[in-house]
């Protein structure tokens, strides 16, 4: 295994598909059941993957506090605050924060948070500097088997910002009406990062199904339909679509929420295969557990 991190946006430019549930599982999976080292980056305004991976009382002292996140990571610097006259310098340390992890003391799972307030300074602005992330990837983050990064649904600057920390991209879809409109935007947004940054190796590790109630067995046609579309966008555009495919669980949003929740009934045994497909088709092997 490659002695850097291996770096995966977790993106569709269509809301609701499952990106930040998935993104939460895999990071508690990656740490907890393959003792990676791991980082999840929340990149969007709505902040779901902090509050999935935080404790709420972690997220509400973190918000109350003011203490840094995302945004600070962008600015570059540390604002004055209560009981600090001026700006100061930005450790890393002070935005990285690290999850519960449900009883399992040894967990290397960390996230950087992000904030609601997030969307009115950053998302908007021009001025940001989209390498910004993987800057600080390059200088601080080096001895992290992985970090997953949590994208919004809508293209910003940081999209860019993601891509360009980013070897891999991982594509989650669910089996539902206008499925796939997302990928042509996926697919121009990526080629458009390719034309302009010839030195950046990036790729679609593979299409994640979401499979809702309408296309599993004894199926509707709608959601057939939607499977073959999928199927057939991937296959255009040289995707890889995973074997596995995430069923939909009350299961998956609970256990993404709480870590003592654990998962029931066919999630229990999808979600292992769904998240070792993953990890194994970006590089990554399980840590033995030191003795
Ligand atoms: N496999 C699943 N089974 C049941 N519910 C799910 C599953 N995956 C996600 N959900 C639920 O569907 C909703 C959307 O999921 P999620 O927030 O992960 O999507 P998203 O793509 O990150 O959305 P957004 O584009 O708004 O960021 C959430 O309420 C989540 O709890
Ligand atoms: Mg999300």
């Amino acid at each position: 295994m490659s002695n850097t991190p291996t770096v995966v946006s977790v993106i569709n430019l269509k809301g609701g598909v499952g990106k930040t549930t998935v993104t939460a599982l895999l990071a508690r999976y990656a740490a907890q059941e393959w003792g990676l080292d791991v980082l999840a980056v929340d990149l969007d305004t709505q902040a779901n993957l902090s509050q999935a991976l935080m404790t709420a009382d972690d997220y509400t002292r973190f918000m109350d506090e003011k203490q840094p996140s995302i945004v600070e990571l962008f600015a570059g610097y540390a604002p004055p605050a209560q009981n600090k006259p001026s700006p100061s310098r930005l450790e890393s340390a002070d935005i990285i924060k690290l999850v519960s992890a449900g009883g399992w003391l040894e967990s290397k799972l960390e996230v950087i948070p992000s904030r609601f307030d997030f969307s009115d300074n950053l998302v908007n602005s021009t001025r940001v500097e989209p390498e910004v992330l993987a800057k600080f990837i390059a200088q601080h983050m080096q001895h992290k088997d992985l970090i997953l990064i949590d994208c919004a649904p809508t293209e910003s600057i940081l999209t860019i910002a993601s891509y360009h920390a980013s070897r891999y991209v991982l594509i989650p879809v669910k089996t539902e009406f206008f499925s796939t409109i997302g990928f042509p935007l996926m697919k121009q947004s990526l080629e458009s990062f390719r034309k302009d940054n010839l030195g950046h190796t990036i790729e679609v590790c593979g299409v994640l199904v979401h499979r809702t109630k309408t296309s599993g067995s004894g199926s509707s046609k709608d959601g057939r339909d939607s499977l073959m579309d999928i199927r057939k966008k991937a296959k255009d555009y040289g995707w890889h679509i995973f074997c596995n495919r995430m069923d939909h669980s009350d299961s998956y949003p609970r256990w993404a929420n709480d870590p003592h929740a654990g998962y029931l009934g066919n999630a229990a045994r999808e979600w292992p295969k769904i998240a070792e497909e993953i990890l194994a088709k970006i590089g990554l092997s399980k840590q033995e557990a030191e003795q």
